[in-house]
């Protein structure tokens, strides 16, 4: 008898194909999406809900008296209370950005140049996607402080007792790391994290863009100073990203961009702040993007975050096992689904990453190789480039067999 395999722990699979109108496309090839990890398909809803924002209800917000301003002011509003109540964040805390790029960026400005100076440190790890490592980097420069980094070990794992020792030396002003990584799939302990780090006086700022669209979050629970993630990866449209940060710090933090929305009054000389979560909005906000964001967010919570991720968290045991069956294939990153969110970064002997993602691509599988944005990390695995499938709520084990099958053709044209 077969064992039982951790694939098989979870039956109850989420179906939810026919939501995607991408999949119904008309193509010479099926599509097998597993790019997720870059950005998410989008569900009808999402699509409908920002094409009759902009079909009925357009209008600029938090300037306008007339009744149609007023419907943008209410859906706009209103998607940033959605979009919190889904991480359990308080509104007035939730700040609409670009990206989760921008969401960090503000942080490093506002915050970190107001705290962090010469003889800090800044310590983040050695699995950062770019987006939160390039803004400390700048920062440290800029202020004579020093950039430390947490090791990650063989499995992709960090090491809490490195992190009590960099803390003991009592230099760290912020502590910043990834919820999951995006290319070891790793899903670090975020709260016990967070928690040495305000036991040694530091902030802490947490990237959620992999996180929040497979994992139930709750913000305040993971004890995060900030937390910042991104909507197109969370069923969302591009251009609209998240920061919840700690109320008392945010009202301490001086703007990071100025004009439009984030001013309470302007004189010649001097302006006053408008209140959070405006102050960090300057300019005309994403409207239509947030109103689609927070119909994704309905949607997943309508599936339910739990489910997502127990379905996201089988597929990925089933990645893992069928990729052990392709001969000279490396997975990196956490041996078991339990550990890592929906993603599996993989290297094959003889076969350069670029090369598999354009084998597979000709049956139709997309999946992503490079270096995702994590030069760093990359260095410490000894490699330049890894290819990655990762999965989304519309994926189920027939998608993985294709990237398999593919594979497998795909070692036969190299002659392997
Ligand atoms: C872990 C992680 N952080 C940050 C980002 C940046 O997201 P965005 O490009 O939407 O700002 C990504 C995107 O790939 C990511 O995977």
């Amino acid at each position: 008898m077969r064992p039982v395999a951790e694939s098989d722990v979870f039956s109850g699979a989420v179906d939810v194909r026919a939501d995607f109108p991408i999949f119904s496309r008309q193509s010479d090839r099926p599509l097998v999406y597993l790019d997720s990890g870059a950005t998410s398909q989008k569900p009808a809803v999402v699509i409908e809900a920002q094409a009759e924002h902009l079909r009925s209800h357009n209008a600029n917000v938090h300037r306008g008296v007339y009744a149609l301003a007023e419907e943008a002011d209410a859906a706009y509003d209103g998607a940033r209370r959605r979009v919190a109540a889904f991480v359990a964040g308080q509104p007035q805390a939730t700040i609409f950005t670009k990206n989760a790029t921008e969401a960090i960026n503000l942080v490093a400005y506002s915050w970190g140049r107001a705290h962090v100076g010469p003889g800090d440190a800044v310590l983040i790890t050695q699995m950062e996607h770019h987006a939160n490592l390039v803004p400390w980097q700048v920062l440290c420069r800029e202020r004579g402080a020093s950039l430390r980094y947490l090791e990650v070990d063989e499995h992709g794992e960090l090491s809490l007792e490195q992190l009590d020792a960099e803390l003991a030396r009592g230099d760290v002003r912020l502590l910043a790391f990834a919820h999951i990584s995006n290319v070891l799939g790793t899903i670090n302990p975020v709260a016990e994290m967070t928690e040495r780090a305000r036991a040694a006086g530091a902030v802490s700022l947490v990237d959620g863009a992999q996180a929040v669209p497979q994992l139930a979050v709750d913000v305040g629970a993971l004890g995060a100073d900030f937390y910042a993630w991104t909507g197109h990866k969370a069923l969302g449209p591009t251009g609209i990203g998240v920061l919840h940060g700690r109320t008392e710090l945010l009202e301490q933090m001086e703007p990071f961009l100025t004009g439009g929305d984030m001013i309470a009054s302007v004189d010649f000389q001097e302006t006053t702040w408008n209140e959070l979560p405006y102050k960090f909005e300057a300019g005309t906000p994403p409207i239509a993007e947030a109103v689609g964001l927070g119909a994704a967010v309905d949607y997943l919570s309508g599936l339910g975050m739990e489910r997502v991720r127990a379905h996201e968290r089988s597929l990925t045991a089933y990645m893992l096992e069928r990729l052990a069956e392709v001969p000279g294939l490396r997975v990196v990153g956490p041996p078991t689904a339990e550990r890592r969110g929906g993603l599996a970064s993989f290297t094959i002997d003889g076969i350069h990453p670029h090369d598999i993602a354009e084998l597979v691509d000709r049956a139709g599988v997309c999946i992503r190789a490079g270096h995702h944005c994590a030069q760093p990390l990359m260095r410490c695995l000894g490699v330049g480039a890894t290819a990655r499938a990762s999965v989304g709520v519309y994926n189920d084990r027939a998608d993985i067999d294709a990237l398999i099958d593919a594979l497998q053709a795909g070692r036969e044209v190299f002659g392997l």
